[in-house]
């Protein structure tokens, strides 16, 4: 099961998931509050996501707190049909206009990610790092399918 764990995989997760939004984070305002909200929930994946990676990779040994990691992961993906509302697409947002023009699509991204959050919460219960690890990318993959297709490239 180390083979979850090799630097390719990781990096292809992190480099997908991760880096992508957290390497140019956003530190002022889009204008628009809504957008905003969604931006400040991405991060908290981001730094959820990276918690977690750091047991999968073994940089850091599993503790109870991961639990709380994959709960709040678990949490916003519960919320994220809500961090789109209608308008909230603004310039300064990297939200393509597509999220509101192929909504099913989009619903569709949405599941997968919830589906997958709800096997990591799982996944890290059993505190067992190859478990962790095999969730986790399968985690970071939802979150890159979607950003792949409805998320603007940097500004
Ligand atoms: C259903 C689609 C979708 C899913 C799933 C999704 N994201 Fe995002 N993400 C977006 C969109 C759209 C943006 C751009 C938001 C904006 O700028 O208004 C974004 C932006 C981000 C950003 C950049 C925030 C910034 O500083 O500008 C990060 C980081 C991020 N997402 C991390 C994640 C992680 C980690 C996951 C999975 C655990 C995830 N996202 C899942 C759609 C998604």
């Amino acid at each position: 099961m180390k083979k979850m764990l090799t630097k390719p995989v990781m990096a292809i997760l992190i480099g997908s998931a991760l880096l992508g939004g957290m390497a140019s984070a956003h530190s002022e305002s889009t204008g628009n509050a809504e957008a905003d909200f969604r931006i400040a929930e991405m991060k908290k994946l981001g730094m959820n996501m990276g918690a977690i990676a750091k047991v999968a990779k073994g940089e850091m040994s599993y503790s109870d707190s991961l639990n709380d990691n994959a709960a709040q992961i678990a949490e916003i993906a519960a919320n994220m049909p809500k961090l789109y509302p209608e308008g909230s697409g603004v310039e300064a947002s990297r939200a393509k206009p597509e999220i509101w023009t192929q909504p099913d699509e989009f619903q569709k991204d949405i599941e997968d990610f919830q589906a997958a959050a709800t096997q990591l919460v799982a996944a890290v219960k059993t505190g067992d790092q190859a478990m962790i690890g095999a969730a986790l990318k399968e985690t970071g993959g939802t979150c890159g399918a979607c950003h792949k297709q409805f998320r603007k490239p940097k500004q």
